[in-house]
């Protein structure tokens, strides 16, 4: 296959904008074009400046409130990477990393059950400050169960940080320890946050219209 051919089939899908996957070998190439078009309307809420310096703040009162100890940011996989990194960099005392992912499965709008995708050892949690990392709370659901399962594993000390926090969604009462911004009930995406996977790499927090 000519490289010429390659070029226009790589230029061709970049020019339609929606494509999944190219993969370009010496005698074959193949791409799908899906639904990774972003084409929606989003108004930013949050930019990115504003972001970044809650964030500062946010790690100054981490840095204050455990001077002279280290913690474990157990960050919830995949909406809270973004929020974890940055917030990492800017704390001083020692960083910890850990990672976790829970699925819900809701069956009807009362009922919600939480399980843990990716779980770490119980020797994370023991006896180190654990601050869970979190995109964002609404009904407060996962939360409180992912912080009931760190509790049963005696950490130290034990606090919940989110970004964003849509305090009038809640259906389980829950409190977060540090709060970024508190928002209303509008759906959010971008800096982690998505829609069917999209938009988690826009820098600030838009609102999809
Ligand atoms: P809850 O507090 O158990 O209802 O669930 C919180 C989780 O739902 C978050 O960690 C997000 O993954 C997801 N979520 C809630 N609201 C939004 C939103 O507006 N945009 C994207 N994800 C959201
Ligand atoms: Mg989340």
């Amino acid at each position: 296959m000519s490289k010429l051919f390659k070029l226009f089939c790589k230029s061709f899908c970049i020019e339609k904008g929606n494509i999944k996957r190219i993969a370009v070998s010496d005698n074959n190439i193949s791409f799908s074009v899906e639904s990774v078009s972003m084409t929606d309307t989003i108004d930013v809420l949050i930019s990115e400046d504003v972001i970044d310096a809650r964030i500062r703040e946010l790690a100054a009162q981490i840095d204050a409130d455990y001077a002279g100890k280290s913690v474990t940011l157990l960050c919830t996989l995949k909406g809270a990477v973004f929020f974890a990194c940055e917030l990492a960099k800017r704390i001083t005392i020692p960083v910890f990393m850990e990672f976790i992912q829970t699925s819900s499965y809701v069956g009807t709008k009362s009922t919600g059950k939480v399980s843990m995708k990716l779980d770490v050892d119980d020797s994370a949690v023991k006896d180190k400050n654990i601050i869970i990392i979190e995109d964002v709370i609404d009904t407060g659901r996962t939360l409180s169960v992912v912080k009931e399962m760190m509790q049963a594993r005696n950490p130290a000390s034990l606090k919940v940080c989110s970004l964003l926090d849509k305090h009038e969604c809640r259906t389980v009462p829950f409190e977060g320890d540090y709060i970024g911004f508190t928002i209303g009930d509008d759906f959010i995406v971008g800096y982690g946050l998505d829609v069917d996977q999209k938009y988690r790499n826009l820098p600030y927090i838009g609102i999809v219209r």
